[in-house]
Formats: C-alpha cells, structure tokens, sequence
C-alpha cells in the first residue's frame, strides 16, 4: 500500500471509529499529517482533555499515552506501539520518593511529566520542559526535589535561584550523550547559525544556546526568526520536520546521537494496523493509582495558566 493511501484510510477509519490521533512533535511527517493534534508534552495533556471523541490514540512514548488517560479517565486511550517507552521515565523508584517525603517533609516534589503513573502518584507537582518555569516559581514552598532529569532540573535551578532544589541523578540518555566538544565544534563549523537546545542537554551544552526550550519551542523559535541557519539540538526528528517546513532555511545536527530509538518505534503502519484490527493497545490504570497521579497533572495545568 503506497503511503498516501495508507494515510486516506486512516483518516476513512479514525473518523469511522470516532477516534482522535495526537502524535508527538518528535513523530515523522506521515504521521504529523494524518494527527489531529501534533506538539510537544505540554499541549498534547492539555489538548487531550478537550477531545470530544470517545477513543484517543496516543503517538508517541507510553508515559504521554499514561497522561492522557490520567486527563480524560472516561475516555478510552490506547498508543500506536506499545514497545514505546521512555528510558528516563522509569530511572527512579517510587518508593525513593516515598523516603524521601518521610525525610524531608518540608520538601515539595516537582516530577517532570516523563515519569510513570506511579512517580507521578507519589509527587506533588508535574512540569513539562515547556511549563516547567513557570510552574516551579509559582509554587509556595522554596524546597524542592526536581525528580528525574537532572539536566532540566538544573536549568530551572538557574532561572530561578530563589528556589532550593535538589536534584537526583536521572536523565535523557539520549539528550545527555552529546558533549559539550560536539557543541562548540557545531558552532565552530557553523559560525552564523543560531543554536537552538532542549533543556534535556546537559548544562555546559545548554551554556552555549542561543535559544533553550521544548520542542514546540523550538519550532516556534524557527518560525518567528529572520535567520537562516540553525542548529538544532534535540531530537533529530525536529531537524526534518522544520528542512520540510522552511527548505529556504538551513539545519544543522548537534549530534548524529541525538536519535531516540522509542520515539522512532511508531510507524504509519503501526496506525493503521491498530485502528484496521483494533488490536488492545489499551491504556489501564488501577483507580486508587490514576486518582493519585491525576492530581500532579491537573496541578500543573492549574498553575501555568
Ligand atoms: P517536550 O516536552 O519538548 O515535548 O519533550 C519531551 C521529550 O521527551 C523530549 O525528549
Ligand atoms: Fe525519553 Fe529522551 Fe526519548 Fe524524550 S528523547 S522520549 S526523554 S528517551
């Protein structure tokens, strides 16, 4: 089957099966295309709880499949290959948290949305590297543990040095491979162009960003600016999207490494195999835990409005 009548029959079968496609900004342009709502973590949880459609299908890694049936519990939620994880989302144990909070009890805990329902359960607050500042500054308490990813931690320790945060060692693998050698050597080959970063870098690579933020932001960034050339450091995936976008524009790798084999996992086919069989790729969380880690969520929504 060629790709675009692959494309028509899955439009033909989501409408048929009153289903609504999101799909992640790091997803391929087949899949962009054929998406109801595409961005990046932040829109795709507050967009999911406007849907009217009974049946989501989630493209992308489980943890935002997770989000979603946490936002919209009375909706049926599935994802596009369930092999799609987020390596960082399970570095931590929850019950490390749980001491933690024993220990330290004036400490609020702050958990970036690539955690699973049961990280979420046990924290107080969740950010996306895109609300991440404003919800951190806009909490009571000045103690915070910011779980998993040190790198995004760190970056909104800087921005808001008021705030006492602590850290744990979790991280992207993938984001926290590049150098800061491979970034001062990209800038050096490309002296004109702008550098754009994900905060999941590390932070000596973020020091050298002209622009740092999530992957909406990014795009966003490339769409307002009158310059031509720019560096991209994050997923690599955001690189084709924008060469398709603005071929006027040049786009530079930060690194060949910046490639996530789970985000990479989910194809046209995988979408259209899904909604042809209806094959259970269904999302199911236990009452008591979706009740614990909806609260984190919704309380992020609340404070970057
Ligand atoms: P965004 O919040 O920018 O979508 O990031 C999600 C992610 O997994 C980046 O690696
Ligand atoms: Fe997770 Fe990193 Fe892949 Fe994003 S790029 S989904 S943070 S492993």
């Amino acid at each position: 089957m060629k790709i675009r009548e692959m494309q028509d029959e899955i439009i033909r079968l989501k409408k048929e099966k009153d289903f609504c496609i999101l799909a992640h900004s790091y997803m391929s342009p087949d899949i962009l295309e054929i998406a109801d709502i595409c961005g990046d973590s932040f829109k795709l949880s507050e967009e999911a709880v406007k849907v009217k459609n009974n049946n989501l299908l989630m493209c992308g890694v489980r943890f935002m499949a997770e989000c979603a049936k946490l936002l919209s519990p009375d909706k049926n939620v599935y994802i596009s290959n369930t092999d799609a994880g987020c390596p960082m989302a399970e570095q931590i144990d929850a019950s490390v948290i749980e001491n933690f909070k024993k220990e330290n009890p004036d400490y609020t805990v702050v958990a970036y949305v690539n955690t699973t329902a049961e990280l979420k359960a046990v924290s107080d607050v969740c950010v996306t590297s895109s609300s991440a500042e404003k919800v951190v500054s806009q909490l009571d308490s000045d103690n915070i543990l910011f779980i998993p990813d040190k790198n995004l931690g760190s970056y909104i320790a800087k921005k808001l040095p008021q705030k006492n945060i602590r850290l744990l060692d979790g991280c992207c693998p993938i984001h926290n491979s590049v150098t800061e050698d491979e970034a001062i050597l990209a800038k050096k080959n490309h002296p004109s162009a702008l550098f754009l970063v994900h905060p999941e870098c590390r932070p000596e690579v973020v020091s050298h960003a002209d622009y740092v933020g999530a992957t909406s932001g990014i795009i966003n960034f490339v769409r307002n600016s009158s310059a031509t050339e720019f560096i991209i450091g994050t997923e690599n995936s955001i690189r084709d999207y924008l060469m398709l976008e603005y071929p006027e524009k040049e786009f530079y790798m930060l690194s060949e490494k910046l490639n996530c084999t789970d985000m990479r996992k989910t194809s046209l086919s995988d979408i259209y195999m899904f909604l042809k069989s209806g094959k259970s790729n269904e999302i199911t969380l236990s009452e008591d835990l979706a009740t614990k880690a909806n609260k984190p969520i919704e309380q992020m929504i609340l404070l970057n409005k």
